[in-house]
């Protein structure tokens, strides 16, 4: 069975494109909730809703694991639906979120143990990686900044033009500005990966700009090799599969763009 990539929209597919690199064997699911989405700026409840419905038609077709390929989802419905779904759905499948792995991964790069985020407002307001971070290195500080330009700069396929780097110097400056010992800034968001060469341009060479794609791949298979009973349970044929509950010829353009091949999806409803 394949393993489920889920998010609100095109984001996740970066994630899949370093997930499919790092492990070509399996077979993936992708569904982005593109009708709805963006779920940045939307309520605890209603992005619950929204993923737990995903989660539900992923397993419907055959998904054991399911990563929420979405800092949004990770911070506003994994832990609930970990905690309160699954042991009614079928305690026997997993789903997995982003931040934590990235968390994980803070210390070992670190040398002030100041990080800055950079992420939706959603996830800003949730402080999930504040709380992750307290837990595993509470004498780190996080400053935690929500970019709300950034995700429809990449949508509207405006990365590369000068409002882009308008918007990318604002938000670098001022999380720069509220703690000039960060030398770490976790790209706390699916879409941001598109804009790092912009974000390069204002960030000084000396911070660490830390995208997910190839953590959360290396976490994925660390996790597949300490649960064979899970791995087992997930197909290795070397397929993708795309679902979006969108018209099919409005996301296989973008969907391409940002997995960097193209793209044949199938629309479902939720
Ligand atoms: N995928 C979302 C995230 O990583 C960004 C897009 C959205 O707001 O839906 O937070």
């Amino acid at each position: 069975m394949p393993i489920g990539i889920f998010d609100s929209g095109y984001g996740g597919l970066t994630i899949l494109k370093e997930i499919r690199e790092r492990l070509p064997q399996y077979d993936y699911l992708y569904l982005g909730d593109n009708a709805r989405a963006p779920y940045g700026a939307r309520s605890f409840d209603i992005v619950y809703d929204f993923t737990l419905q995903a989660v539900k038609a992923l397993f419907e077709r055959g998904c054991h694991l399911v990563i929420l390929a979405c800092n949004t989802a990770s911070a506003k419905a994994l832990r609930s639906i970990q905690q309160n779904d699954l042991p009614q759905i079928d305690p026997s499948r997993r789903v997995l979120g982003v931040i934590r792995p990235t968390v994980e991964i803070i210390p070992q790069l670190t040398s002030t143990g100041h990080i800055g985020l950079l992420a939706t407002r959603g996830t800003v307001a949730s402080h999930s990686y504040a709380l992750e971070l307290e837990k595993s290195s509470p004498e780190m500080t996080i400053t935690e900044l929500p970019c709300p330009m950034w995700v429809p700069l990449v949508e509207c396929n405006e990365t590369d033009t000068p409002g882009a780097d308008y918007f990318v110097e604002k938000y670098i400056s001022e999380l720069l500005g509220a703690d000039p010992e960060i030398d770490t800034i976790v790209l706390g968001c699916t879409h941001y990966p598109l804009l790092l060469p912009n974000i390069r341009k204002f960030v000084p060479p000396h911070i660490r700009i830390l995208p997910q794609g190839e953590i959360v791949a290396a976490s994925l298979e660390d996790y597949l090799h300490r649960h064979p009973e899970i791995d087992a349970k997930c197909t290795k044929n070397g397929t993708t599969s795309f679902l979006t509950t969108e018209s099919p010829d409005k996301f296989d353009p973008l969907a391409g763009i940002f997995l960097g091949s193209p793209v044949a999806s199938t629309h479902i409803s939720l």
